[in-house]
């Protein structure tokens, strides 16, 4: 036993997204969204930045998020093992286009609101806490196509008028929400975070910057109706945190650390602080950036910050100065990261750094002083079932247990963390490469990465370790 003390309340549990879990991606009326549009493979990635040949998916390619693992239909079982483990949050994102096929329907499509009121009705039954992320990866097709996505000012009402349809109808089941997940995600792979294409795939920070924008003065306008039309009701933002080591004490590297960090907490500052910090002023105006704003937007800024940083958490970031040392960056990491010789890596070359996780969540507290939700952390590997059909993942236990005892000093430390989703608590497709080989669970579900198999659920022996993590209230992390 530890001697770790969590809050008595502490909202344990696991994370998933809609367009990476549900499938049925075109049931009951639903229309495409970015994620039904990225290919397994090769393409995948050059996709993601915005190199976007096609708003249809191609008849020869394989679209791993077209069936998923089914949750649309198979969420009452899966639920059911989320609650056999103690699960007292489940983390999972609306998808848009259920709710307005278009984008811009002028009413939203019945059959996917009831789907959601079943899905959260199945949650509360368990005594399940729903925590909804509004837009995972998500934009309607129909409004890349009609507006460019973010970089077009109409996506704020329109996001807004959908973000209140679903406020009022879930007034009553949902009670913890997320405006944009990873909402940094749009500075490194912009298609996937924001829909955003870009001619012969070429990145345009000024497109990206407007569109950037306009997300936060989304996510304001949000926050206001949410706080109106829910008054009960926390919403946060959600960042890809994961702090930047610098490689060496040069000052030059260093100061690059500050900097990229800066790149991510940009979005935090303003989405938690009400306002542009004074490097955002000075980068735009280097890079000649002319960042289009209404006279309200200020206002509307300032006067509707989140009440918690929601965040994931799954790798430290390292970066140097010394072109030597920049020639071995780690390969799986979307952030772009010098490798580190002190810590380990996952077999997608993800960096594993627990003690990097209180850093992160000490850095987020100091600067932002609300309360923090840990709402992604994982590691992604393969897993192999035994001709007894067991799964022994013990590589995934020991990477949460050390996780979650540095959560537990960073909350001595003073940090305050409402709860824990910790990724994929049953396997899904994977965001960055479409895979279904890189498994985040505590449930194997039998499917490979080219969709075959029976989509039978299975408990790893991960799923007694973590229902023993609730049952115990991170008292019993079992033994190193
Ligand atoms: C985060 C995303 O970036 O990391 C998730 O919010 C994603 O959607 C998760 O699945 C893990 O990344 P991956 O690429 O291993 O699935």
């Amino acid at each position: 036993m530890s001697t770790y003390t969590f809050p008595k309340d502490f909202l344990w549990g696991g994370a998933i997204a809609a367009n990476q879990a549900e499938g049925a991606y075109l049931e009951d009326g639903k229309g495409l969204t970015i994620v039904d549009l990225l290919p397994s493979g090769e393409k995948r990635r050059s996709m993601m930045k915005g190199d976007v040949p096609s708003l249809t998916p191609l008849p020869d390619l394989f679209y791993p998020s077209h069936e998923a693992i089914d949750f649309y239909h198979r969420y009452p079982e899966d639920i059911a093992l989320f609650a056999e483990m103690g699960f007292k949050a489940l983390r999972v994102s609306i998808a848009w286009s259920r709710i307005f096929p278009t984008g811009e329907d002028t009413q939203p499509n019945e059959a996917g609101l009831k789907f959601y009121d079943n899905l959260f009705d199945e949650c509360l039954k368990h005594g399940i806490q729903p925590v909804v992320t509004l837009a995972h990866f998500d934009v309607p097709v129909h409004l890349i196509e009609t507006y460019g996505s973010w970089r077009n000012r109409k996506l704020v009402g329109l996001f807004e008028t959908y973000a209140k349809t679903v406020f009022t109808r879930y007034k009553d089941k949902v009670k913890y929400w997320m405006t944009f997940n990873e909402i940094n995600m749009l500075l490194h792979l912009p298609f996937l975070g924001a829909g955003l294409v870009f001619e012969n795939g070429v990145i345009d920070k000024q497109i990206q910057y407007q569109a950037a924008h306009h997300q936060l003065v989304a996510s304001a306008l949000v926050v206001k109706a949410c706080h109106e039309i829910i008054p009960d009701a926390k919403i946060g933002c959600m960042l890809a945190a994961g702090s930047f080591y610098p490689y060496t004490c040069n000052p030059e590297d260093v100061f690059q650390a500050m900097q990229k960090d800066r790149e991510s907490y940009f979005f935090i500052d303003v989405q938690s602080r009400g306002e542009y910090p004074a490097y955002a002023k000075r980068f735009f105006a280097d890079h000649q950036l002319k960042i289009e704003m209404e006279p309200e937007d200020e206002a509307i800024l300032k006067n509707h910050t989140v009440d918690y940083i929601g965040f994931s958490y799954y790798s430290s970031r390292t970066t140097s100065t010394d072109p030597e040392v920049i020639k071995n960056t780690t390969s799986g990491n979307v952030f772009g990261s010098v490798a580190n010789p002190y810590v380990a890596k996952s077999e997608w070359g993800w960096t594993i750094d627990p003690k990097g996780f209180r850093i992160t969540a000490n850095q987020l507290y100091d600067r932002y002083q609300k309360p923090l939700f840990v709402v992604e952390n994982g590691l992604g590997a393969v897993d192999e079932v035994t001709p007894d059909g067991e799964i022994i993942d013990d590589d995934r236990i020991d990477y949460l247990r050390r996780h979650i005892a540095e959560m537990a000093e960073a909350i001595k430390d003073g940090v305050e963390i409402i709860g824990y989703t910790s990724w994929g608590p049953i396997d899904i497709v994977s965001a960055s490469t479409g895979e279904m080989k890189k498994r985040y669970g505590y449930i194997y579900v039998d499917r490979d990465n080219e969709g075959n198999g029976t989509l039978k659920r299975i408990k790893k022996k991960s799923f007694a370790w973590y229902k023993n993590v609730i049952q115990s209230n991170g008292q019993n992390l079992g033994s190193e």
